[in-house]
């Protein structure tokens, strides 16, 4: 067979595509904005449901089988995105999305998704909501009776009538609607912590103390049920058929890290030393669990239950994503965190990013990290942790000022959480009140020992 230069070319070409991962310097801003690009790219490359032939209840959300809730991660990812690299190519993609989603009554019930949708599942839609709250993020312009942050509120507001106190002492269930029979009677940490963080942010953003009540008593029910150990690790859920007695001791790297970032933004927002303990406790409990999986692969980000194993679904392909989400924005408010959460994602935005070598497109991400290359797993999950785990990153860079979550102000009350006019750069920057230095000393020196002497997951655990 004869080779022709264009052959030669064209098989480089192949070659080249199917071994370059997307490239990271991780101290360097505009390498972590280019591969987040590249990486969002990846990720939108999965969206669909936003054409003219779309059905109007599926604007928004992802193709069967991912369930409702993904997708609002998904674009609460997008948020983020937008916000820290600035480009502003999705925004109105994902203003269509997430309002697409609010259901009759703006507070993300939207009937279709009924079937599947739970309390934890409406919240990952309301962190998105106050997301672009926090980041100023665009709403399209010509509604004049909807906001971010009344999104957000109603969806908070919707959640407080679901506190049962008729067995466990209190909690939320994990479903809302009787019919999806499963998680009625569980009552877990994903869909408590979500209302916790919902309420952190909210009383950070508004000053409200409604919100600062709901965050105690959600964290003192957890601990009470004993869903959060001494030791922090925020076990997956219970049951209220045996009143909350017993507890399903998985650990998913989601629940620790939701509570995480709502303990560190009540940090920044009391100064309390008690929210600065968990804070300091819970960073502690997601190092130790889900980092290190193996000798070879210290400090990368793994699915403990699952990833190893070869069991993780299509859901929990994606924890990692909110594991790094809410370790990096937890920096940001509660900067004592701050060496140690770079040294868990940079190495694991180095590993993340080994793995994009996958699809056609050559680039798109696998689900080991610690594997040093494509494990031959892609989809939005995938995609999702590996973009959150990168793009994370610049929140965590030494000469950078971060992307910080604005505060309400008098300025922005009547059209208060409004965001900019549709399609102009997002305004990232935030008239934050940093409130008084707390009163103990963080012990941020501790945190790196503790990452340092951590045990690491054997085989025969796995
Ligand atoms: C759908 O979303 C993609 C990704 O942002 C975008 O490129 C495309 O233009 C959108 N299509 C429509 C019809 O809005
Ligand atoms: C504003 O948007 C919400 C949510 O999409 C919708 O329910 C409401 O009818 C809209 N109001 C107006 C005045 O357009
Ligand atoms: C409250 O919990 C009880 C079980 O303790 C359950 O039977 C009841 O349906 C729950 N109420 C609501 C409104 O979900
Ligand atoms: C049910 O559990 C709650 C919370 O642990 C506890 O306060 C309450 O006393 C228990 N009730 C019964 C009847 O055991
Ligand atoms: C505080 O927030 C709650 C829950 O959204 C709301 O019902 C209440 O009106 C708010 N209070 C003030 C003073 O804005
Ligand atoms: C609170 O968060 C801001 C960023 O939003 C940060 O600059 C400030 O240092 C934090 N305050 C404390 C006490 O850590
Ligand atoms: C980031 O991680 C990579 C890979 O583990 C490592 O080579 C590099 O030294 C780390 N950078 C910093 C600043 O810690
Ligand atoms: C690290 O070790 C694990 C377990 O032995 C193995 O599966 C993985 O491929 C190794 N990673 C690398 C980069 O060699």
């Amino acid at each position: 067979m004869k080779l022709g230069f264009t052959t030669l070319t064209a098989l480089a070409a192949l070659l080249q595509s199917a071994t370059a991962a997307i490239s990271l310097d991780t101290q360097d801003v505009d390498s972590i904005k280019k591969a987040s690009g590249e990486l969002a790219y990846g990720l939108m490359s999965f969206y669909k449901n936003n054409q003219s032939s779309t059905p109007i209840a599926d604007v928004g959300t992802l193709p069967d089988p991912l369930y409702w809730w993904e997708a609002g991660a998904v674009w609460g990812a997008m948020v983020d995105y937008t916000a820290y690299t600035e480009d502003t190519s999705y925004v109105a993609t994902v203003q269509q999305a997430l309002l697409a989603q609010v259901g009759p009554h703006s507070n993300f019930m939207p009937p279709a998704y009924f079937f599947s949708l739970g309390n934890d599942d409406q919240a990952f839609w309301v962190l998105a909501a106050i997301s672009a709250l926090e980041y100023d993020f665009p709403f399209p312009a010509g509604n004049a009776s909807t906001t971010w942050l009344s999104l957000a509120e109603a969806g908070f507001n919707t959640m407080v009538p679901r506190w049962n106190m008729s067995s466990c002492n209190g909690g939320l269930s994990w479903q809302i609607f009787p019919d999806n029979v499963n998680g009625m009677s569980y009552k877990n940490s994903i869909s408590n912590g979500g209302m916790f963080q919902v309420a952190a942010r909210l009383a950070h953003y508004t000053g409200n103390q409604t919100y600062l009540d709901w965050c105690d008593k959600i964290w003192d029910w957890m601990e009470g049920v004993n869903l959060i150990s001494a030791n922090y690790d925020v076990w997956d859920g219970t049951s209220y058929d045996n009143n909350c007695s017993d507890v399903n001791h998985q650990p998913w790297s989601y629940n620790p890290s939701m509570m995480l970032y709502g303990s560190a933004v009540l940090y920044n927002h009391t100064s309390s030393s008690v929210w600065q303990d968990r804070t300091t406790g819970l960073l502690k409990a997601c190092a130790n669990t889900f980092f290190s999986p193996f000798p070879n692969a210290t400090d990368i980000a793994f699915e403990r239950v699952c990833e190893t194993k070869d069991t993780c679904n299509n859901d929990q392909y994606s924890f990692k994503a909110y594991l790094s989400r809410w370790l990096a924005k937890s920096a940001v408010v509660a900067p004592f965190i701050r060496d140690s959460v770079f040294q868990l994602l940079n190495s694991s935005a180095t590993a993340g990013v080994q793995t994009c070598t996958g699809g056609e497109s050559g680039e798109l991400c696998g689900h080991k990290w610690y594997v040093g290359g494509f494990d031959g797993s892609s989809g939005v999950g995938q995609q999702l942790a590996v973009l959150e785990t990168v793009q994370a990153l610049l929140l965590l860079q030494d000469d950078v000022q971060p992307v910080t979550p604005v505060k309400g102000t008098t300025a922005q009350s009547g059209g208060k959480g409004r965001g900019k006019a549709e399609g102009g750069s997002v305004q990232t920057s935030a008239a934050v009140q940093a409130p008084a230095a707390p009163s103990t000393t963080p012990a941020a020196s501790g945190l790196v020992t503790v990452l340092k002497t951590k045990t690491v997951l054997t085989t025969a655990e796995s």
